[in-house]
């Protein structure tokens, strides 16, 4: 082998090496290996073919220093190829990303639904006095959400007209829970007392959209159980937390009601925070807005989960999330609320 010939190999090394390791994308790196060592015009392959008319013994050395060649160039070239796929990905992933804060002009910053907001004001409210969040699921059984609750079988709620039934077991067994009441059977399922939680949560009744009503709605619960509990409890937390929410000069008011859960039972109201209570289109004129019901547990409801009526007492109370929306915010339909439309989602 002769001192040229040495240096060409590795010139054309370096040169090759070179291109493979600069080339910029997948394209550009197939194309240098074709012009380095692939191609039969290449500088490589010249140097191959012109072995032919060499002496046996130049052949053999030659001949393995060239094959050792294109082995490390191979080498170089698959490191290459490698980064630039892992470098190709990222890019696609880094431009199918969708960045749902960034505000771009005239597009919305991405953010939590207006029932999702109101539900976590209200959540931090009962945190705030000490209440845990509790959760339970959308099937519930027939004896969680009726007899449980000392619910009859002959009561309304009951009919397949309002309630959303279950295929699973047996017939009429499980349901699409239509209030969170029945999660007031599971906290006292649970054993732990005394029990101070509130159960937001998504419910289900047979209703026709309207601007009040939604077949698929929010409620939150509250339960409260603990040695001497009363009714005046009752009404100061109501009163607590629809002061929280409304603003300081929201009034609130009970009126006799009846649920077969609790006794005695009201509905509770709050005063119109459009009219402050002179009375208006909100309101139907009388100033008042009926928010939910409450009551004190009934003893049957402590009786069907083995919690002593003598020993303890609670209250309960539950309402709509998607209509203290409406309210605190002054939308007059309630369907708004599940059409998507960005220029309503977009205020708030
Ligand atoms: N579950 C009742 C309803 O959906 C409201 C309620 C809850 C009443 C707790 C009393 C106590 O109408």
């Amino acid at each position: 082998m002769t001192t040229d010939q040495a240096e060409e190999i590795a010139l054309l090394e370096a040169e090759a090496t070179a291109a493979l390791e600069g080339a910029l994308d997948l394209a550009a790196l197939e194309e240098s290996e074709r012009a380095a060592f692939r191609s039969k015009r290449s500088r490589f392959a010249e140097m191959y073919q012109a072995l032919g008319s060499k002496e046996p013994e130049e052949r053999r050395v030659v001949g393995r220093l060239l094959n050792e060649l294109r082995g490390r160039l191979e080498a170089v070239a698959e490191a290459r190829r490698a980064e630039l796929t892992a470098a190709a990905r990222a890019e696609r992933l880094g431009a199918d990303r969708l960045d749902l804060t960034e505000v771009l002009p005239g597009r919305l910053a991405g953010h939590l639904h207006l029932v999702t907001q109101v539900r976590e004001a209200l959540e931090d409210v009962f945190i705030g006095m000490g209440y845990e969040i509790a959760e339970g699921p959308e099937v519930e059984t027939g004896w969680r959400n009726f007899e449980a609750l000392n619910i009859p079988e002959d009561h309304p709620a009951r009919s397949p007209l309002d309630t959303f039934y279950v295929d699973f077991g047996k017939p009429w067994s499980v349901l699409l829970r239509p209030h969170t009441s029945p999660v007031q059977i599971r906290l006292l399922e649970r054993g732990t007392l005394p029990i101070y939680a509130v159960v937001p949560g998504r419910t289900y009744r047979k209703d026709t959209p309207d601007s009040t009503h939604l077949p698929v709605f929010h409620q939150i619960e509250a339960l409260v159980v603990d040695r001497g509990v009363t009714f005046a409890d009752l009404k100061g937390t109501i009163d607590t937390f629809v002061r929280a929410i409304f603003g300081e000069g929201t009034r609130t008011r009970l009126r006799p009601a009846y649920f077969p859960f609790t006794e005695p039972s009201a509905e509770f109201e709050m005063s119109c925070v459009i009219c402050g209570g002179e009375g208006c289109r909100t309101c139907s004129g009388v100033g008042w807005i009926e928010l939910g019901g409450c009551g004190m547990v009934h003893p049957a409801v402590f009786e069907a989960t083995g919690v002593d009526p003598e020993q303890w007492s609670g209250f309960a109370f539950g309402f709509g999330i998607d209509r203290i929306a409406i309210m605190r915010h002054g939308i007059a339909d309630l369907r708004v609320m599940i059409e998507n439309d960005v220029r309503f989602l977009g205020q708030f």
